[in-house]
Parts: structure tokens; sequence; C-alpha cells
């Protein structure tokens, strides 16, 4: 290629590519019956994955037919109609662009030239420059802006060079640097659906006479509950009936059974709610409910090991964050143990130079996938660190990369953002607090005792309060919806709280807000209070109570009005709010479970005033698989 052509491909494309970090795959192939339906469920099971862009891509008497656009899932059907698709073999994909728009070419599925074979993909090829200049070279033409579109090209190169399907794409595999999961089809071998996964990730649905292949579980769990992880550096062979993993390095055949998964089909569904976020909400007396029965082993082992570690860090993003902020006080308070909550993001530069083989870090991530939360733990884990997790998915990434790691068991969150996952994370880490209270012998019998009674009642405390503060938060959310700015203030382990009812309200309703812990308020915050400005105030019955008095009390003088989620017999309180929303007494150090309970709806509820919707929130992912 003549260096003017290197340049228009490298500009043009630099500034469109590496956009496929948080995606959906799926494919499913059967014994005769139409696959177009099963796929565009599947689809919208992902949606939560991404919703710029959807396509797919079937086989029908020795034709490829597909069909994308941009557009969320149902808009995209309602122009092109997946479901008329021929065929019993397919493959689909749900994008959301990092960089570059959305738009219908840059949609999955990628064809070759002759339109035999499609690809679609989750992760980012970072060769794919490279390879792409190699193939124009060879007369390929492109028509995408996308590093998966190489893909396409390479496998028909390789299979002109001849060789079957499998060998070719094991080949075009083995030229690939980057993430990926890949699915792809092929017209001259009707019978087969290939998949690789490096760093992103694939499972196969196992079902009778039909099998399947998804970025989540959620996306075939309505066909079959039998999954097989793909791990990195496999590919496999997935046809009607069967499948056969392969390593790419030498070609050797991989055993694997298939695990059951216990989410039901209604789990995944919305069960009657209008959206799966207030599901998701309602839901949270059973998910904790789950999460309290962690197996004993592992609780111990995750014990050992932060018993034993000189810095203890507690690792997350967003929502998980919040949780590890609220773990800090439940370690230090119940356990006697010093941990540092961090945000992955950053922790490289704040804590990378004292990283050793003495550090234990905790990671809390409700997807096991955060780009920002993997690429920390990389570091830490060259350096030796102790790594573990907790997460809500089997098999994800966070599950590999951990010495051990607990289970939410909060079965799949549809909703972007986190609610009933949160408190899930909440109650795991209330239990690994616990469990360290008794190794470390630091507090009292009597002490650990009323926390184990306390956080039995949790589920139960959770189901009254949704039911009793359902209406009162709806009314919340009429009389405030039109405001232009809220604060969220809390102290002590309520700080976490605060954060987490602003990054509700704010993600959901994109009314801007602040969230300090009170006693910083005095500090900067204050000089936005005016007259009418709404401050919501987290004020349990504890330890913290007599110094948030005093907060509300400076806030109210320069004219806010003052919202408490507080304890239900508070009059004191009451009398100096403006809006309360009573709450029953919980332990200290469970209170977030409980009083999170108020912002969740009212965040939901406020979305739906202001006729948003809280379910797919705009520029968010589900899954921040991206840097
Ligand atoms: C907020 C939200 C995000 C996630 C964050 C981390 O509602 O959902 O802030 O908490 O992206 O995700 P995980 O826990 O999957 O690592």
């Amino acid at each position: 290629m003549v260096l003017k052509d290197w340049i228009r491909v490298s500009l043009s494309d630099h500034k469109n590519t590496i956009d496929e970090g948080m995606c959906g795959i799926s494919g499913c192939i059967t014994e005769g019956r139409a696959v177009a339906g099963i796929l565009y469920r599947s689809l919208k099971r992902l949606e939560y994955r991404g919703y710029d862009s959807a396509g797919m891509a079937t086989i029908s008497n020795g034709k490829l037919y597909v069909k994308k656009d941009q557009g969320k899932i149902d808009e995209v059907n309602e122009r092109l109609n997946f479901n008329e698709m021929p065929g019993s073999i397919g493959i689909a994909h749900t994008r959301w662009a990092t960089h570059g728009a959305p738009s219908k070419v840059n949609a999955h599925p990628h064809v070759d030239c002759s339109g035999m074979l499609a690809v679609v993909h989750n992760g980012v090829i970072e060769n794919f420059m490279e390879l792409k200049r190699e193939l124009l070279d060879l007369n390929h033409r492109f028509v995408s802006k996308t590093d998966t579109e190489v893909v396409a090209h390479l496998l028909e190169e390789n299979l002109k060079r001849g060789g079957d399907f499998l060998s070719a794409f094991i080949n075009a595999i083995k030229r690939l640097d980057g993430s990926y999961a890949l699915a792809a089809v092929y017209v001259k071998e009707p019978d087969k659906i290939l998949v690789a996964r490096q760093d992103m990730p694939i499972l196969i649905g196992v079902g009778d006479g039909s099998m399947f292949v998804a970025s989540d579980a959620a996306a075939f769990i309505e066909e079959t509950n039998r999954a097989v992880v793909l791990q990195n550096g496999e590919v496999a062979v997935i046809t009607a009936k069967s499948y056969d993993i392969y390593r790419v390095k030498d070609g050797t055949k991989v055993a694997r059974s298939p695990i059951v998964l216990d989410w039901t089909v209604e789990m995944a569904e919305k069960q009657g709610f209008p959206h799966y976020t207030l599901k998701e909400i309602f839901e949270q007396p059973l998910t904790l409910k789950s999460a309290l029965r962690l197996q004993d082993a592992y609780v111990d082992l995750l014990t050992e090991f932060l018993d034993r570690g000189e810095r203890i860090f507690l690792l997350a993003a967003g929502t998980s964050y919040h949780a590890c902020l609220a773990a800090s006080y439940m370690f230090s308070k119940l356990a006697r143990l010093t941990t540092f909550p961090v945000v992955a993001s950053e922790f490289v530069d704040n804590y990378g130079h004292s990283i050793d083989i003495d550090t234990v870090i905790l990671a809390v991530s409700q997807s096991g996938e955060t780009a920002d939360v993997l690429s920390a733990l990389e570091f830490a884990r060259l350096r030796a660190a102790t790594i573990l997790g907790i997460t809500n998915v089997v098999g994800s990434t966070l599950t590999r990369v951990s010495r051990a790691y607990l289970l939410q068991n909060a079965g799949p969150e549809i909703g972007v953002a986190a609610t009933k996952t949160f408190t899930s994370q909440l109650i795991v880490l209330a239990q690994l607090a616990l469990r360290l209270a008794k190794k470390r012998g630091k507090v009292a019998q009597y002490e650990m005792d009323e926390f184990r009674d306390r956080l039995y009642e949790i589920p139960d405390i959770v189901s009254r309060v949704l039911d009793e503060v359902k209406v009162p938060v709806q009314g919340l959310a009429k009389k405030y919806a039109g405001e232009k700015f809220f604060m969220f203030l809390g102290r002590g382990i309520s700080t976490a709280t605060a954060f987490e009812g602003r990054l509700k309200v704010m993600e959901l309703s994109y009314i801007p807000c602040i969230a300090y812990a009170a006693g910083e308020s005095k500090h900067g915050p204050i000089s936005l209070v005016e007259e009418g400005t709404p401050a919501f105030f987290v004020c349990p019955n504890d330890s913290t109570r007599k110094a948030i008095l005093g907060n509300i009390e400076e806030m109210k003088a320069r004219g806010a009005r003052i919202i408490t989620v507080g304890s239900k017999d508070d009059e004191e309180l009451m009398e100096i709010s403006d809006d309360y929303i009573g709450m029953p007494d919980v332990h200290e150090l469970l209170s977030p479970i409980v009083y999170v309970l108020p912002f969740q709806l009212l965040a939901y509820y406020l979305a739906v005033e202001k006729g948003l919707d809280p379910d797919k929130p705009r520029n968010l992912a589900k899954s921040v698989t991206v840097l």
C-alpha cells in the first residue's frame, strides 16, 4: 500500500474504532427450529450490556442473511423485523459504542467481501490496524470503521488458502491481540457456530436439540440453565447437539461439563413490575436472604487471608465502591481491622508503589468484569499481592483472578443502576466482618452475637421498609422532580449511604447532586445553600445522630429544605425536617442496607416523574469493560 493510503486508513480509523468494549453477543443453533425469535429474545436480555445498535445474521439454504441498524433493539426490530429471518443457525449482537458514532455500518454482525460469513464481537482488537493494512493490500473491501471487521476478512482470507472453517478460525484467532468474545458462522459449514474467548466473557448454553452462546447466561436462561464457561485462549465448535472446546495454543481438546445455574426464567424477567429497576429493588428481601447463605469454607478462607494481610485495600468502582466504603467501617468497628477503600481507577497512582506480597486486595465487583478493577488487580497481582473477590457473576474474570472469592447470589441485575447488588454486597461484607471479628477476638462475644442476630433480621426489615416507604417516597419524587440540585449528607457509615443515594438519584434522574460526609459540609458545600435548596440527611438513631443534628441546623439556618431519612420514633428530627421518611431501628453497621432503600426508590420515581427510562440511563452501561 502506498503511504497516502496508509495515512487515510490510520487517521480515519483511529477516530472511530476500538469501540466494541461493552456489547452483548449471542448465538443459537437448533435441529430445525427457527432461531430468529430466540436470538431476538436473547438480545433483549443482553440489552443492558449496550443498546445503541443491534443486528443479526442467520443462514438458510446456502445463503447468509444479515439485518442490522442503529438504535435500541426494539426500534431496530420495528424497522427490520428480525423474526422474518430464516434459518436454524444464527448470531446476534447488541452494541454500545465508547468512541465513534453508532451507525448501521458499524453495527454487528460484520461480513466478509463475499457475504459468506458473519462475525459478532465484544472486546477490542488492538492490532486491527496492522491486520487491516495487510488485508487491504490483499484487496479486501472494508465498509465499517470497526476493529471487528478485520476478523471477517481474516477468516475469508484463511478460507481462501484452504482448510476448513475451524482451522481458518483458529488461525485467525492466533493473529489477534487484545480482548474478544467472538462468534462466527459460515454458509459453507452451516452446521456450526465457532466461538473464541480472550478477556471477554462468553458462555455456551447447553439445551436439548439446541445450543446457545452468549456474553451472559441471562440471554439463554429461558431456554436452558446448563452452561459451560469458555476460558481465555479457547475456541469452541457448537453444533445443534454438541460442543467441543479446543485450546488455541496447541489444538488440544478440553473436556468441560456444564454447570447448572440456579437462575430461573422469572428471575431474569420483570415479574409484573413496569421496569427491571423497580423489580430489582423489590427483590431485595430475597436476594439478601440468598446472600446470607454463603459457603462457610470460603468465608473462612477470605477471613484467613484478610487477617494475615499487612495492608488491606477494598477496591471497586461506582456503587461497589460505596459498599467498600461502608465495609471499611464494619471491618474497623467490628473486627478492629483497618482497611482502605479505594476507587479502582485511582489505585495504581495512589498506592501502586507500596504494593507487595503483604498486600491483600478485596475487589468488589457485581459484574466481575469492570476494566478499572481488573487492570488494578493485574498490577497488584504482578507484585505478588493476594487478590480476593466478591462478585455476582459466576465465571466472571474476577472469579478467575482471585485466590478466593464469595458470590453475592443476587441473580442477574438487568437495570443499569445497581440496586439489589449493592445491598447483597453489603450483607456479604457484613458476614465477612463478623467472621473476622470472631477470628481476631477483639470485641466482646455479646456484641458479635447481637450483630449476628440483627444481620439475620435484615431481609424481613427490608421487606417491611419497602412496603412502608414506597408511597411516601413516590410523594417526595412528585414534590421534588422539578428541582435543579440536591445535597446528600451523612456521617459515619451513613456517609456511604449518602454517597450511594447521590449516585442513584443522579444517574436515574439526571438532577445534579453532591454528597458529603456531613462534617465536611461546612468546609465548602454550605456555600451552595440558598432558600429552598433540598438537602437529604441520612440520620439513623446511632452514634452519629447528635453530630448530624448540628449539621442539619446549620443547613436549615441558611434556608435549606431538610429531607431526613431517620428513625421512626425520632420526634426531634421530625420536628426540624421539612419532609421525613421514618425507618425502623437497625444495627448501626447494617443501616446502609436499609437506609439506602428510600434513595433507590426516590431515584426510580424521580426518573418516572421526569419521563425517563430508569432501566437505561443515558450514557451508562451495566458492565464497564473499557478503561
Ligand atoms: C451504579 C452502577 C455503577 C457500577 C460500577 C461498578 O448504579 O451500577 O456505578 O457500580 O460500574 O460495576 P461492578 O460492580 O460491576 O464492578
